[in-house]
């Protein structure tokens, strides 16, 4: 269960915190999940008091909050948010900092547990984390002392020596159980249902291989564009953004062996694994393997939107890409000669992320193509958001008098069986922090081999001699030599 604690939040004024973290931690409190001892205190560079900052987070909860807000109830829980300013590089800044959470744990019977939320640029996460240790904020891993834990955001480097370099720095002033990287994807209701739908239907698993699968489709589409924050996205791009972090994590999931219990390093272990086989691209497999692209102008939901190198922060020769299409393989036994095939990218048709397993097409000896269909494959498709739910294609009978064979869909949504929203990733993850559960987080190791597996493409991206990109129109699914990437295998995207 959740222990109470302090909320730290580096970065307590910024976007992350008013869209995600504070409406994260009002839904808890609302729904009687958090634990009664327990408050927030947001630090920032801005000049603000605790009243202002009530105000801040209010106004976060009422834009951007699952649930609306309880006037009556706020009321009361505002009061647990206190707010600190000051800049992260001053140790005299830490001083006030124990000074003010001593007084705030005695305030609200808090036994000096502390979470700290490094909501902030990867630039001053080493900063942050020194500081905090020479501060004496960082309490020993024992049963005695309250805890300190703290919560990375990414991106965590931008290649494997940077990533390589803060992991160092946080295991050095943190143990690794005081450490929870996260990648909210892992919080997403339906990303967990993962492994409950694989381990906890019979029906799956034994299938679960390249005996029966022909190939797994990933797609993280999203409608909008680098909107604000070209600054740090161009000099990122989707390999980076995306790719990284949620899709291999995603990849993990779908694909890792049945865990034997679901202690965190257990199943972290599991997931490892596959990350631990990815094939490594290479000069002589890239082609074949890897498709990047950039946004161009086009027309979307009926407005004329501007390409990518167009938009405000972004640089006119921008060779930054706004897609990646993959192909990948995890070379283990159960996966041989299996294609993942991945896509993600902004300013597609529509917002849509699933994971699609496609299998293998039973013998054409009963029911083949003479028929008025061609007899689709079974297809077990997760959608992960929006319309968050699973769907089955199977072949059934045609009603009538001739026998003939049609793909339907069996279909289950969240919202239909279960009807009340889902927590959001945060709300989730916020609480398994709390109650020292890091089975939703990146180990260390996740973070540097995917890193490592990343930085092959991005070196061969940087060596080579071509600047220039292929272009899709902003709306659409993508550049041509995306669908060439997967035709060439005789299969095609799935239409969303
Ligand atoms: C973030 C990326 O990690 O995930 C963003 O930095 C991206 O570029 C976002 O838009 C997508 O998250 P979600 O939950 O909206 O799918």
């Amino acid at each position: 269960a959740p222990q109470p604690c302090t909320l730290v939040i580096f970065g307590g004024g910024g976007d992350l915190t008013r869209r995600k973290l504070l409406p994260a931690v009002y839904n808890q409190a609302l729904e009687g999940e958090l634990p009664a001892n327990f408050a927030v205190l947001g630090l920032s560079i801005e000049k603000m008091d605790d009243v202002k900052y009530r105000e801040f987070a209010r106004k976060g909860i009422e834009q951007f909050s699952r649930k609306p807000l309880d006037k009556a109830f706020w009321g009361d829980f505002e009061k647990r948010f206190h707010y600190l300013q000051g800049s992260f590089d001053n140790p005299e800044f830490y001083v006030q900092l124990k000074q003010r959470l001593d007084e705030i744990d005695s305030q609200f019977s808090i036994p000096g547990n502390h979470v700290f939320y490094l909501a902030i640029p990867p630039a001053l996460i080493e900063t942050c984390v020194c500081q905090l240790k020479a501060a004496g904020l960082v309490m020993p891993v024992d049963d005695n002392s309250p805890f300190s834990r703290i919560i990375v955001e990414k991106p965590i480097g931008r290649d494997l020596a940077s990533a390589h370099k803060i992991n160092a720095t946080l295991c050095s002033n943190f143990d690794e159980q005081q450490i929870y990287r996260i990648d909210h994807y892992l919080g997403k209701e339906t990303v967990q249902n993962i492994l409950a739908m694989r381990f906890s239907n019979v029906i799956f698993e034994p299938l679960w291989n390249s005996r029966y699968i022909d190939h797994v489709q990933i797609t993280v589409a999203e409608e909008e564009g680098v909107g604000t924050r070209a600054g740090y996205y161009d000099t990122a791009g989707a390999l980076r953004d995306m790719i990284q972090n949620h899709i291999l994590q995603l990849l993990s999931l779908i694909a890792m062996e049945p865990p034997w219990s679901m202690d965190a390093d257990v199943i972290r272990d599991h997931r490892q694994n596959v990350l631990n086989c990815l094939r490594a691209i290479t000069p002589e497999n890239f082609d074949q393997h890897v498709v990047r692209a950039q946004y161009g102008a086009g027309f979307h939901h009926g407005e004329d939107v501007p390409g990518y190198r167009r938009e405000a922060g972004v640089s006119q020769d921008s060779t930054t890409e706004t897609y990646v299409a993959l192909k990948v393989f995890i070379d283990n036994w159960r996966w041989a000669g299996v294609p993942f095939y991945i896509r993600t990218g902004k300013r597609m048709p529509k917002r849509t992320s699933e994971i699609a397993i496609q299998f293998k097409s039973v013998p054409p000896i009963l029911f083949n193509s003479n028929h008025d269909q061609p007899l689709e494959p079974n297809v077990l498709a997760l959608s992960i958001q929006p319309n968050e739910g699973l769907s089955l294609r199977i072949a059934t009978k045609l009603p009538g008098t001739k026998l003939r064979v049609f793909p339907v869909k069996m279909d289950f949504r969240y919202g239909s069986t279960f009807g009340e929203q889902s927590p959001e990733a945060y709300e989730r993850l916020l609480l398994d922090v709390m109650a020292g559960d890091a089975t939703l987080f990146m180990r260390r190791d996740a973070v540097e081999s995917s890193w490592a597996w990343v930085d092959n493409i991005l070196n061969i991206w940087a060596s080579s001699r071509t600047r220039w990109l292929p272009e899709y129109s902003a709306g659409t699914w993508g550049p041509l030599e995306a669908d060439r990437l997967i035709e060439s295998d005789n299969r095609q995207w799935r239409l969303l």
